[in-house]
């Protein structure tokens, strides 16, 4: 049994250190100070964590602010201001993890169909989140990258944005995407358009590679997301980074993305370590059958 060893460590306090002891080991964990600290399940959570396996992308789709604030009698806006503090928990802790990106879905497409007061508070919540996060981003090292049809935005928003690049952009650590009017097929589109522009006058176009196209995404650099995480328990990918997620591990929890906490960020991260990621091939050590195969696995 897994016991800590400060005495304060015993209730569910933040706590500051995270040594324990276990069958009379102690264990020091390998990032207690870029972590900060840590609860007594979180601490438990990191035990188990290998630091060495962690996802390089993880991608998540933030939804149930609405179920949220409507399970509390509020307005669905209060969800989505409640949702800004685990988006919060969520960069910091991505970051101190030292995983390379991490992109969240902030506003898609077809978000536009909601009502015109909706869409004008999550606007404003992100330009206000980028003004008030801006010294976390920095002192975390956090690079930011917008994804999606950022011309059509307001243009408040996107000065906010451009602001938001050019003042990450010496920075070294987590590349954060945020994804903003942004819509898995209408990004193909937009790569396919931008590979057949640079064609125009060079003569008939050839064919178009995976590599070609990859480079024209909006994601073009960064590794494809490893772990896609969607809260609120819908199993859908709801046209997010279609392309990219190809070979993703799924992780969906029940939690509504406003209760979405460190632990069970922790816990995402352990389920993507049990899980074998094959790519389409085979188990390793699995003999390979020697016949020809009718049907490749998936
Ligand atoms: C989905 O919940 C959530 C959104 C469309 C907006 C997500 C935006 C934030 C959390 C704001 C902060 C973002 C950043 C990057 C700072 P929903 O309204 O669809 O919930 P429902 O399905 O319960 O109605």
């Amino acid at each position: 049994m897994l016991t800590l060893r400060r005495k304060e460590e015993l209730d569910s306090k933040r706590i500051q250190a995270v040594t324990l002891t276990k069958s009379n080991k102690t264990l020091h964990l390998a990032t207690p100070s870029e972590l900060g600290p840590v609860t007594a399940e979180e601490a438990r959570l990191l035990e188990k964590l290998e630091l060495s396996r962690l996802p390089r992308h993880v991608a998540v789709i933030m939804d149930g602010n609405g179920r949220w604030a409507q399970k509390r009698h509020l307005p669905r806006i209060a969800g989505h201001r409640a949702g800004t503090r685990s988006a919060r928990t969520t960069i910091e802790t991505c970051a101190r993890l030292k995983i390379e990106a991490l992109t969240l879905y902030a506003f898609s497409v077809e978000n536009w169909r909601r009502p015109k007061a909706e869409i004008d508070f999550l606007m404003q919540l992100l330009r206000e989140y980028l003004r008030k996060e801006m010294p976390l981003l920095q002192k975390n090292n956090i690079r930011m990258r917008f994804l999606g049809r950022i011309e059509e935005l307001p243009a408040g928003v996107q000065n906010d944005v451009r602001d938001a690049m050019e003042k990450t952009a010496g920075n070294k650590g987590m590349v954060l995407c945020v994804a903003l009017n942004y819509g898995g097929r209408a990004e193909i589109v937009d790569a396919m358009n931008a590979i057949l522009a640079e064609r125009n006058g060079h003569g008939a176009p050839d064919k178009v590679t995976e590599a070609q196209l990859s480079r024209h995404l909006y994601t073009d650099g960064l590794p494809d997301p490893d772990l896609l995480i969607r809260t609120s328990g819908e199993m859908r990918v709801s046209n997010f980074l279609l392309w990219q997620i190809a070979y993703a591990e799924i992780f969906v929890t029940e939690t509504l993305w406003p209760d979405f906490n460190r632990a069970q960020l922790l816990e995402a991260l352990l389920e993507f370590q049990k899980r074998e990621r094959r790519y389409g091939g085979i188990r390793e050590g699995e003999p390979s059958d020697e016949k020809p195969v009718r049907a490749a696995g998936h």
